[in-house]
């Protein structure tokens, strides 16, 4: 169990969870947030890394048809408030914010179920972060050279310099983000959160991600994650 925040940064802290998609690309029995890994159901293990860091309550957006499952996916946690999901992620984040309005938290912290392996530290880094802006990201600086490609054949090279590759959770003001969420609405689908809040002028922080907080798209990802693999921390 890790240590819960400091009283400081953990007060007015909610979380939400978007476990809501079909998970096509991984296939499987179940939608991949119930596959089981390390032992619980995915969507149980950053659940539990926000609920020991003290956050509260956590809302977690769910397929409907589904309730049954997750409620046992989540069985024993405290502070969990079940909703339907939408049709793409971005719906589903504005149902899971539009329910969290009544318990009207000071900042959010927002989070695909799809990234199990949830580290405490980066839970700290973002509400931290929030103190001196309205958002922050978890990001890693992109290590791989990059190419634009056409067709199968190699175009040009592309500078890698200030290329990020972006993670969850990501951390906002809680009035901020719900109404970037509801002014976005109807738009194109955006990339993520930041981009909804970007949108709607928030200054967007970026504080340093992790790989363990890799996403599983493919069911291949499900074993990659499970070896006992640790990366080297890399500075941004
Ligand atoms: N998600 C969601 N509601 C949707 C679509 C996605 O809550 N309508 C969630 C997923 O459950 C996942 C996260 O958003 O935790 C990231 O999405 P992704 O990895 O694309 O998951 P899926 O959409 O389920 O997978 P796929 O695209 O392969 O079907
Ligand atoms: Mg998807």
């Amino acid at each position: 169990m890790t240590a819960p925040l400091p009283p400081s940064t953990s007060a007015g802290v909610a979380a939400i969870i978007v476990a809501a998609g079909k998970g096509l690309r991984a296939g499987g029995e179940v939608p991949k947030q119930f596959a089981r890994w390390r032992g619980a159901p995915l969507l149980r293990h950053s659940a539990q890394a926000m609920a020991a860091a003290g956050v509260a309550p956590i809302v977690v957006a769910i397929p409907a048809g589904w309730d049954d499952v997750a409620a046992q996916a989540l069985s024993g946690l405290d502070q969990i408030v079940l909703v339907h999901g939408g049709e793409t992620r971005q719906e589903s984040v504005r149902l899971a914010l539009e329910a969290l309005e009544e318990h009207r938290p000071a900042n959010v912290l927002i989070h695909d179920a799809a990234r199990p392996d949830l580290p405490a530290r980066v839970i700290r880094d973002l509400v931290t972060a929030l103190a001196a802006k309205p958002g922050a990201i978890p990001v890693l600086p992109v290590v791989d050279s990059v190419v634009r490609g056409d067709e199968g054949v190699r175009v040009k090279s592309v500078s890698r310099d200030g290329l990020y590759r972006v993670q969850t959770p990501q951390a906002f003001r809680f009035a901020d983000i719900l109404a970037a969420h509801r002014a976005w609405q109807g738009v194109a689908d955006a990339g993520d959160d930041a981009e909804v809040g970007q949108a709607a002028g928030l200054a967007i922080g970026l504080v340093q991600g992790d790989e363990r907080l890799r996403k599983v798209t493919f069911a291949t990802d499900l074993e990659e994650i499970s070896l006992p693999e640790r990366y080297p921390r890399t500075g941004l």
